[in-house]
C-alpha cells in the first residue's frame, strides 16, 4: 500500500508514526508533505518527504488531508491536479463536508473522519463517513487504518459528525478541564502541587478502569461511593445547585451546534 500525508502537525505527524510502528506501509511507500524545512529534516526517517503537493502522490492508494481547514482552499486546486480516479482521499479536516471534498478536488472517492487528540498516542477514537463510491475493500482499508490510531467507529450518516465532534472531537479538552479544576481545588485546600497532581490522575486513571472492568453503569457506580450524609452527597448537592448535568449538556450542545455551522450544513 502506499499513502500520502498531506500536512503534518500534530495529528499528520501521529497518522505516519502510527503506520510505520504497525508495518502498513513501508518508508519508501510513504509520502510526507510537509513545508517546514526543519520539520522536514526531522521526519524523513518516517517516509519519503516533499516541500509542496507532488506529481508523485497520483501513485498513492490514499491521500490523508491534515492541514487545518482553514489551509484546505489553498491546497485544494493544486491536490485536485494530481489526483487520479480511484484513489481514496481520507480528509481530517473539522468541518469540510463530503461534498465540499468532492466539489474542490474534483474527486469522487472521499471519507470524512473526526479522530481525537488521543490518536496521536494510539488511543484515540475516529467516527467516519464515506461517499457511497467507496467499495467494500476501499472502506476496509480505510478502516484498518484508521485503528492504528485507537478505534474507528463507521457513521452511515454525515451529519452525525457534529454531535461527535462535540462529544470526543472536544471530549479530551472537558476532560482536561475537569482534571485542571480538581488539581487547583486540591492544592486551594492545602495540597502540595505534586500530590494533588498525582491524586486526581491515579483517580482518573483508576475510575476509568473500575468502569471498564465493573460491568455497572455509571449511575451505579456513582450510587457506590456515595453514601447518604457524606463527603460524595456533599459536593454533588453543590453541583446540583450550580446545575452542573445541565452545563456540561448545554455545552457539549453548543460545541455541536458550531460543528454544524462550520460545516456550513
Ligand atoms: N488536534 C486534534 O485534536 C484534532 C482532532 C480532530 C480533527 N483535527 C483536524 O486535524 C487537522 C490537523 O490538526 P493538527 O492539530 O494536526 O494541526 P497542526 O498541528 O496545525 O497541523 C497542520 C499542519 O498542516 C501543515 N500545512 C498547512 N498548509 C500546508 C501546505 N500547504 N503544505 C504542507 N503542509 C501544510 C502545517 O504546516 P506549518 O506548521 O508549516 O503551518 C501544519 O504542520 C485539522 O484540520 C483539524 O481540524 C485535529
Amino acid at each position: 500500500m502506499k499513502i500520502t500525508i498531506l500536512g503534518c502537525g500534530n495529528m499528520g505527524t501521529a497518522y505516519a508514526r502510527s503506520f510505520r510502528k504497525y508495518g502498513l506501509v513501508k518508508a519508501e511507500d510513504l509520502l510526507l508533505i510537509i513545508r517546514g524545512e526543519g520539520r522536514r529534516t526531522q521526519l524523513e526517517t518516517l517516509g519519503r518527504v516533499a516541500p509542496e503537493v507532488d506529481p508523485s502522490i497520483s501513485e498513492s492508494d490514499l491521500v490523508i488531508v491534515a492541514v487545518k481547514p482553514q489551509d484546505f482552499g489553498a491546497i485544494a486546486p493544486s491536490l485536485a491536479a494530481v489526483l487520479r480516479p480511484g484513489q481514496v482521499v481520507l480528509s481530517i479536516m473539522a468541518g469540510i463536508t463530503l461534498q465540499r471534498l468532492k466539489d474542490s478536488l474534483r474527486h469522487t472517492t472521499v471519507v470524512r473522519a473526526m479522530p481525537n487528540a488521543p490518536a496521536q498516542i494510539g488511543m484515540g477514537i475516529t467516527a467516519y463517513a464515506t461517499g457511497t463510491e467507496l467499495s467494500m475493500r476501499q472502506t476496509l482499508m480505510v478502516e484498518q487504518l484508521l485503528n492504528c490510531t485507537g478505534r474507528a467507529v463507521h457513521l452511515a450518516d454525515e451529519a452525525l459528525l457534529d454531535p461527535v465532534t462535540a462529544l470526543s472531537g472536544s471530549g479530551p479538552a472537558y476532560f482536561f478541564e475537569m482534571v485542571r479544576t480538581m488539581i487547583a481545588t486540591g492544592i486551594r485546600l492545602g495540597l502540595e502541587p505534586h500530590v494533588a497532581n498525582a491524586l486526581v490522575k491515579q483517580t482518573m486513571l483508576g475510575s476509568f478502569h473500575l468502569m471498564e472492568h465493573a460491568d455497572r453503569s455509571p449511575e451505579e457506580l456513582i450510587n457506590a461511593v456515595m453514601s447518604k450524609g457524606g463527603t460524595t452527597e456533599a459536593a454533588f448537592k453543590v453541583f446540583a445547585q450550580g446545575d452542573l448535568a445541565g452545563t456540561l449538556d448545554r455545552g457539549i450542545g453548543a460545541a455541536s451546534s458550531r460543528a454544524k455551522e462550520l460545516s456550513g450544513s
